[in-house]
């Protein structure tokens, strides 16, 4: 049986890493999409750097805030595997960080492009070979952030809050056709994104978190596959928290 294709937004940067490790362990065609500001040879680098840790993954560029350079990374990844795709993470975010008063329309609008409508053009593109294929998994990569709020991200918390309302919608339209949307919404991750918040500011929320750490990429990864299982097409609609008890709901 040939393998399915799994493509990973953001593949390239620490929980899409540690997710496409995940995704390649448990037998599926990786492709990580990146961005990197269109610096190939970073991706390419990263690449090699897979290769040497035993990991076969490609890549495929492509800017999800374009709903063109979307169709572009989907076409090159149909033609370097020769499948759709059968798996999307859309796991690219960033943030901008700051409090409301203080806003920016362009922290407003970059974080609403790169995280919520990133969503709408990858999915779009993936949705109806999923439907037509009788099979799918489209995983949703949101936030503790999006369930509670956060201090300095109203911009962040409304776009990852957004992300589960698509997911729980999406889910009940493809429910009978074999295709699965899930939420994942992590707490505070060891990776880049955090590292950038001020070492106080860190250490306080770090206080505040009962499993009395920052959790690791790969509590994502493994996560992500769990859901992209064959065995598990009977959760959808749902959100999972990885958050250290940060936040119980
Ligand atoms: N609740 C209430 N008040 C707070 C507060 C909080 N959590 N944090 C700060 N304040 C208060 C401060 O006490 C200060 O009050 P005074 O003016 O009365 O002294 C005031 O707000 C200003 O605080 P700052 O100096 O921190 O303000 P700033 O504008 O320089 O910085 C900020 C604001 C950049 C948002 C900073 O507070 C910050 O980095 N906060 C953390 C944001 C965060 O958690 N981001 C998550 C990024 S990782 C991620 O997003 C991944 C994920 O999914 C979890």
């Amino acid at each position: 049986m040939s393998q399915k294709v799994a493509l990973v937004t953001g593949g390239t940067g620490g929980l899409g890493t540690a997710i496409c490790h995940s995704l390649a362990d448990a037998g599926f065609r990786v492709v990580a999409g990146y961005n990197s500001g269109g610096n190939h040879d970073k991706a390419k680098a990263w690449q090699e750097e897979q290769r040497k840790a035993g990991y076969e993954i490609l890549v495929a560029y492509g800017d999800v805030t374009s709903e063109e350079s979307c169709k572009a990374c989907i076409k090159s990844v149909e033609e370097m595997t020769g499948s759709s795709v059968s798996v999307l993470i859309n796991n690219a975010g960033i943030t901008r960080d700051g409090q409301f008063k203080k806003m920016s329309w362009e922290q407003w609008d970059e974080v609403m492009s790169a995280n919520l409508d990133s969503m709408f053009h990858m999915t779009r593109l993936v949705i109806n070979p999923m439907v037509d294929n009788g099979w799918g998994r489209i995983i949703n990569i949101s936030s503790v952030n999006a369930q509670k709020g956060q201090f300095g991200q109203c911009n962040y918390s409304a776009a990852k809050a957004g992300i589960h309302g698509f997911t729980k919608a999406l889910a009940q339209e493809v429910a009978r056709k074999g295709v699965t949307v899930n939420t994942v919404s992590p707490g505070y991750i060891k990776t880049a994104m955090v590292a950038k918040i001020a070492e106080e500011v860190q250490e306080k929320i770090c206080s505040g978190i009962p499993v009395g750490r920052f959790g690791t990429p790969e509590e994502i990864g493994r996560v992500c596959s769990f859901l992209a299982d064959e065995q598990s097409a009977y959760i959808t609609g749902a959100d999972l928290s990885i958050n250290g008890g940060l936040h119980m709901s």
